[in-house]
């Protein structure tokens, strides 16, 4: 019957075909052991000379890396193997000779890797990445389905900017100026107005001149929207959404954290609340602690990093001075020159995870963000109706895929936390 590595539990004792490619090859003269892998798991096959036809074992001892085959043997449960299984290998049907794979298992460059991406993405390390990513959705949506918000589907093209004009990605709409989606904020600020509770996960694009650990150009974010949600409650939502993905993920991927070697005692730590401080105590602290920063300046990562070094779980960095931040950030009503929004900040150094804030809710003070922002009326018409026609205080946040993704897998660059990666001066494979 046939089965996949991932089902072998089911058939212990049974004889199983399973297509797979061989990841690497042992000998001793009377015996084979094959490392197989079909994406769903791991499992060895042992060819044993006296026990199978000389066809079989000479099939086996043609298998090179990344060979393609289905292999035909029998289950037996092995505790001393990875995945607790093994095969006794009766049949070996080659369906390809793989020669001169090119990820061998010696160390390889950045770029040779990253050229080869369409491959490297087989190897153990970085299919354990891509499961992890994959669970990561899988409780994002677990999180937002139970609660009662709807999934929504912001637009990719757009004729405006949501954060800032400066990184944006152009394109022609036929004969009009489009540019790339860099949030989706603004049509979920609509969804929510007539939905209640939306998120919505979905790429974003930002032409950031910036070749940093920690920036794609192509990134995907989860972007809910609440509303009657104050600041406050925007921050419990938060904490509880990432304590959530944390858990699910040390619960569910127990064999993906361990081919990565993460240390999973940090992660057991990320539940319950999460500490608050305020731009205004973060630039305190870090110039009491020897950076050179003066109020109104955003945080680099190596300020990011030294404020998060105090805690064990995310902090959230409220307050931000209304001048470094974007234009819908609603001001608070008793300091004005700081704005309801907070920054979450992950621990061990993997920076900024969330982006978020209460919007402004009132219409004057939105036209005149428009006015100070030089922003065009004419091309947010839409948008400032939603001020016009039955406006409430609302909320919302962004959370970063990529960087989420890093951090719980314990990578140092936010390349290996999507298949593709779109970064700077890289558009290949
Ligand atoms: O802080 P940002 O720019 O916030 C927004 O876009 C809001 N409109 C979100 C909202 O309130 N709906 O981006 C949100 C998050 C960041 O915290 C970070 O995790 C991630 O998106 N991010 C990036 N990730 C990878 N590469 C980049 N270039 C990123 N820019 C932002
Ligand atoms: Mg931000």
């Amino acid at each position: 019957m046939k089965s996949t590595i991932g089902e072998v539990k089911h058939h212990v004792g049974q004889s199983v075909t399973i297509g797979c490619w061989l990841n690497k090859k042992r000998s001793s003269g009377k015996i084979q052991f094959l490392q197989l892998r079909d994406g769903s798991g791991y499992i060895q096959g042992v060819v044993v000379k006296s026990e199978v036809s000389e066809e079989v074992w000479e099939a086996a001892s043609k298998l090179t890396q990344e060979s393609s085959l289905y292999i035909t043997g029998t289950v037996k449960e092995d505790t001393r193997s990875k995945g607790g299984f093994e095969l006794d290998v009766t049949g070996v049907e080659i369906i390809q000779v793989t020669e001169e794979y090119p990820i061998t298992p010696k160390e390889h460059g950045v770029d040779f890797l990253m050229d080869n991406r369409h491959l490297w993405i087989r190897s153990p390390r970085q299919r354990a990445v891509l499961v992890i990513r994959a669970e990561i959705i899988k409780a994002v949506q677990q999180f937002f389905n139970d609660r009662g918000f709807h999934l929504v589907d912001p637009p990719i093209l757009t004729p405006s900017s949501c954060e800032g004009t400066t990184n944006l990605f152009h394109t022609k709409y036929f004969d009009e100026d489009a540019f790339l989606t860099q949030s989706g904020q603004l049509y979920m600020e609509a969804a929510a107005m007539a939905l209640g509770r939306v998120y919505s996960f979905g790429p974003t694009f930002r032409a950031e001149k910036s070749k940093t650990r920690r920036h794609l150009i192509e990134f995907w974010m989860i972007e809910p929207e609440m509303a009657f949600v104050d600041h406050a409650e925007n921050l419990e939502v938060q904490e509880q959404f990432v304590s959530h993905i944390v858990q699910t993920v040390l619960a569910n991927c127990k064999a993906e954290l361990e081919t990565l070697e993460r240390d999973t005692s940090k992660l057991e730590k990320i539940k319950g609340s999460f500490p608050r401080i305020t731009y205004d105590e973060a630039v305190d602290y870090l110039q009491k602690n020897g950076h050179e920063f003066a109020w109104g300046e955003d945080f680099g990562a190596p300020h990011e990093t030294a404020i998060a070094a105090q805690y064990e779980t995310p902090v959230f960095i409220t307050h931000w001075p209304t001048e470094i931040k974007a234009f819908y950030m609603k001001p608070d009503p008793s300091r004005p020159e700081v704005v309801l929004c907070a920054d979450m900040i992950a621990p061990e150094g993997y920076g900024e995870i969330i982006g978020g804030s209460q919007r402004i809710d009132d219409p004057e003070l939105m036209a005149q963000r428009f006015t100070e922002h030089e922003l065009s009326q004419e091309a947010y018409q839409w948008y400032l109706d939603l001020r016009k026609y039955g406006t409430v205080p609302h909320s919302g946040f962004g959370l970063g895929l990529e960087r989420t993704v890093a951090w719980i897998c314990g990578l140092d660059h936010v390349r290996e936390t999507i298949p593709f990666p779109r970064l700077l001066y890289r558009l290949y494979p």
